[in-house]
Formats: structure tokens, C-alpha cells, sequence
């Protein structure tokens, strides 16, 4: 298999016409569109990648979705309905693009609740208090924003486009997230404290959600090489805390990292080790939450299947009638 990384070792005359005109665009910047000709690595590592990704929009529903029938004014209940209600609708733009790539929105569904698929594994945690919902949205919304940006221009045309409108909803989340904290924190001393345990546990499986250090994460040179990654995990991830310091000290909450300091020579953050053992057992499915989620997903996927028997059934017989007009 040949592809951008590869060049060097391959001269321009051993490539067939389709793969050359493939590089060309990917050098030019230009889109890979689904009629597009493409090597078979770059579509199976993008089915991958936005297969994970809506199944995480779909998963993170959940831990959220706990909270909408205890959200503590109606405002708040709208809000947070309106919210998870969004994450619902990035799944289903990400489906869409992911089968624009060959694979059925049903074999994604089986991956998914078979537990063969992965999804972000931040959705295994859970959310005992209020104050998670504004955690969660200032910091994994953010994570989600500082990761979907650069996606926008993915080289793979559906995926940036779905990208555009997503990241333009996460910015409602986050900033949603943010006033909640906001509000906490110029409330009772025990309003503050639960901002501030919420804070400290989110911190950092929210840093974990940009992926292994770039030492260890084997894909990355080739998806950059592809123009699907823009930048590398351990850059976004430094962008992300750049942006959350000063943030945290409007809100007067502190960042849970000892080691956070500015550094005048690097021009960036110092900060500490992320615990890795834990970030990859909760990736292997040994969260706190990970069972649950999944028997929730598969519960609600089996109860759902008269809605889907229904709606292919209303869609044959509108097929019928149209045949029979004509
Ligand atoms: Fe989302
Ligand atoms: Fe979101």
C-alpha cells in the first residue's frame, strides 16, 4: 500500500494514475470526496476513526442524560436537554459520513453494542453531583473543541464538513459547562467545593482524551501524513491547558496538577505526568462505568427496534405509492 508517507520510497512512475492523483490532492489541500478513488488504509482508518467518534457522541449522552430529570431549575433541565440532545445529533452527521465510506450504519450499531468498538473512554466516568454537568462541559467539551477544530479541515470531505457544524455547538457546550461553574462558584462554601471536586476529577481524564504522548501513539504520522490529523496529540493536548489556566482562574478554581507552571523558555505550560495505566484500563473496558453504559446503549437499541421496524415500514409503503402515481 502506498500513501504520502510512503513517497520516499516509491518513485512517481510506480504509482497507478488513481494513487498519483490521490497524493496530488492531498498535497494541494484539496478534498477526498466519496466518489474519490482512495487507498484502502486511508478508508479503513477514517471508518475507524469517525465510527469512534459518533459512538462516543452517542455513549456521552448518557452520563449527562443522568442529570436531566435532576437539573435544579427549569432553566438548567432546557439546557442540558437541548445539550444532550445535540450530542445525539453529532452521532447521527458522523454515521452519515462514516457510510459514505462503505460501512452500513448497522454493522457500526453491532460493533458498538457487541463491545467490539471503542468509543472516548472519558464517558466511563460517573457524575455523582450537579457540578459534573458544568465539568463536563468546560473541560471535555473544550477537549472535544481543541481536538474537532483542526478537523474541519480534514482532508476527507464529509468528515470536515460534519466537523464545521459540530465544533459550532461544542462552543454552546463549553460555554454552558463554564457558567455552571461560574454560578457554583459564587455560591456556598459547599457549592464551591463540589465545583471544585468536580474540577478535580475531570482535569485529567479530559487531558487523557487527546490520546497516548506522541512517542506512543503509532498512527499519528501516517494520519497527519494524510492531512486527517493536523496537529500531533501532545500539541493539542499543550494548546488545551494553555487556553484552560486562564479560564480557571476567573472561575477561582484550582487545576489539580502540583507541577503546572509557566515556563518562560519553552514559551508553555510544564506540567505532570498523566497516569497512562489508568487512562488504558479504562480504555480496555475496566472503567468505572464501562458496563454500564454499554448494557444501557444495548437496552435502548433493542427497545428502539419497533421505532426502526415502523419507520422502514411507513418508507415501503410511501415507495408503493409513488410507484403507483407514476
Ligand atoms: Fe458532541
Ligand atoms: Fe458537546
Amino acid at each position: 500500500m502506498t500513501s504520502p508517507a510512503d513517497l520516499t520510497l516509491v518513485s512517481n512512475d510506480e504509482l497507478s494514475d488513481e494513487e498519483r492523483i490521490f497524493n496530488e490532492l492531498i498535497a494541494n489541500e484539496q478534498r477526498i470526496e466519496p466518489r474519490d478513488w482512495m487507498p484502502d488504509a486511508y478508508r479503513k482508518t477514517l471508518i475507524r476513526q469517525i465510527s469512534q467518534h459518533a459512538h462516543s457522541e452517542i455513549i456521552g449522552m448518557q452520563p449527562e442524560g443522568n442529570w436531566i430529570t435532576r437539573a435544579p431549575s427549569l432553566k438548567r433541565k432546557a439546557i442540558l436537554m437541548a445539550k444532550v440532545q445535540d450530542e445525539a445529533g453529532h452521532g447521527l452527521y458522523l454515521y452519515s459520513a462514516a457510510q459514505t465510506l462503505g460501512i452500513t450504519r448497522d454493522e457500526m450499531m453491532d460493533q458498538l453494542i457487541s463491545g467490539k468498538a471503542k468509543y472516548s473512554s472519558i464517558f466511563n466516568y460517573p457524575t455523582p453531583t450537579w457540578a459534573d454537568m458544568g465539568a463536563i462541559g468546560w473541560l471535555v467539551d473544550g477537549a472535544a473543541i481543541a481536538n474537532q477544530v483542526p478537523l474541519c479541515r480534514a482532508s476527507y470531505g464529509p468528515y470536515g464538513r460534519a466537523m464545521v457544524r459540530v465544533c459550532k455547538e461544542e462552543s454552546f457546550h463549553q460555554r454552558q459547562g463554564f457558567e455552571i461553574l461560574l454560578t457554583l462558584m459564587q455560591g456556598s462554601e459547599e457549592q464551591k467545593r463540589m465545583a471544585q471536586d468536580a474540577v478535580n476529577r475531570w482535569y485529567w481524564p479530559s487531558l487523557a482524551m487527546f490520546g497516548p504522548p506522541d512517542d506512543q501513539s503509532p498512527n499519528s504520522a501516517q494520519s497527519m501524513a494524510w492531512k486527517i490529523k493536523r496537529f500531533t496529540n501532545d500539541e493539542l493536548r499543550q494548546r488545551f491547558v494553555g487556553m484552560l489556566v486562564p479560564q480557571a482562574e476567573i472561575l477561582g478554581v484550582t487545576l489539580p496538577d502540583p507541577d503546572l507552571k509557566w515556563n518562560d523558555e519553552t514559551g508553555e505550560y510544564d506540567m505532570g505526568e498523566i497516569d497512562w495505566d489508568e487512562f488504558f484500563q479504562v480504555l480496555r473496558g475496566n472503567g468505572p462505568c464501562n458496563a454500564e453504559r454499554l448494557e444501557r446503549r444495548r437496552t435502548a437499541h433493542e427497545e428502539g427496534a419497533w421505532v426502526r421496524e415502523a419507520a422502514a415500514e411507513y418508507a415501503r409503503k410511501q415507495a408503493l405509492k409513488t410507484k403507483a402515481v407514476a
